[in-house]
């Protein structure tokens, strides 16, 4: 059915949603968040991710967006890169409150907890925007029933990218009842990798030389006890995988559960 917005009809397509824009944040000049409206029908496991896109000279064009709120959240959440010349980007990174989004209906993915195997401690590995779906995850209380420990390593090339990671940890301390189901159990080790920090590199290097384990205080990667799940750019996954594999942990899918499961951050 056709869509009526402020200046224009938009036609929405068979098989998607069109969403009103509610906030839209800007971190730095590469990235923004924006929450929009939840279609009343809409389901997604946290981690999961969705087809979102504009009208652009009356064609949509898409792109797969993680869902960063949970899954009990009545709004929608996302964590964007602004690409000056994207196809989608550079128009999504202009988008005011009041304006619509398109959302496909199908969300899929395997940064979720059923692509697990029962474990004590979740680690959440993240560079860049790829932090997007634990920022849904680390706010789902069933990460929290299912594990005893839950580490989400953010590691960006400059501080400023590190705040929306902040902000979000600083939002669950200070939830009604977050606050209580995460307690302790949430532990954020973000790093940077261009900048002056007190926590300095890749989080492959500070795995491999162990200095992940002892900043966080616990043991080395156990293939009985961790569980990972892995959220970055191609060269990230493949290095950040080889390491757990290397521990002994095995990668899994939706349907093989395993040790951990990994999924590509948006790009472009
Ligand atoms: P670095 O600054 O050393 O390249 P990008 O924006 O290129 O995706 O990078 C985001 C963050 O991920 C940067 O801190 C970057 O570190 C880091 N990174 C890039 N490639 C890898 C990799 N293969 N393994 C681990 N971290 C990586």
């Amino acid at each position: 059915a056709p869509v009526k917005t402020d200046n224009a009809e938009l036609i929405v397509p068979e098989g998607v949603y069109a969403e009103t824009v509610l906030s839209v944040t800007h971190y730095t000049d590469h990235l923004f968040r924006f929450r929009m409206t939840r279609p009343a029908g809409f389901r997604f496991r946290s981690g999961e991710f969705a087809m979102i896109g504009l009208m652009v000279e009356g064609k949509p064009i898409y792109r797969a967006y993680s869902i960063a709120s949970p899954s009990w959240d009545e709004e929608l959440e996302f964590f964007s890169i602004k690409v000056p010349n994207g196809p989608l980007t550079q128009h999504l990174q202009r988008i005011q409150p009041g304006d619509k989004v398109l959302m496909r209906k199908k969300p899929t993915g395997t940064l979720v907890l059923d692509a697990l195997t029962p474990g004590k401690r979740l680690y959440m590995f993240s560079t860049g925007t790829g932090i997007a779906p634990f920022a849904s995850l680390i706010r789902d209380p069933e990460t929290y029933e299912k594990f005893e420990e839950v580490i989400l390593t953010h590691t960006c090339r400059d501080v400023a990218e590190l705040k929306y990671g902040f902000d979000l940890v600083d939002e669950i301390k200070n939830h009604e009842f977050l606050a209580e189901v995460v307690g302790d159990k949430l532990k954020h080790y973000a790093t940077v990798t261009r900048e002056d920090y007190p926590f300095k590199g890749r989080i492959t290097d500070l795995i491999e030389n162990g200095k992940m384990f002892t900043d966080l205080g616990v043991p080395a990667l156990d293939p009985e006890i961790d569980r990972g799940m892995i959220c970055g750019s191609t060269a990230m996954l493949k290095d950040t995988k080889a390491l757990l594999e290397k521990a002994g942990l095995t990668e899994g899918a939706n349907n093989k559960p395993a040790e951990f499961v990994i999924e590509r951050a948006f790009v472009g």
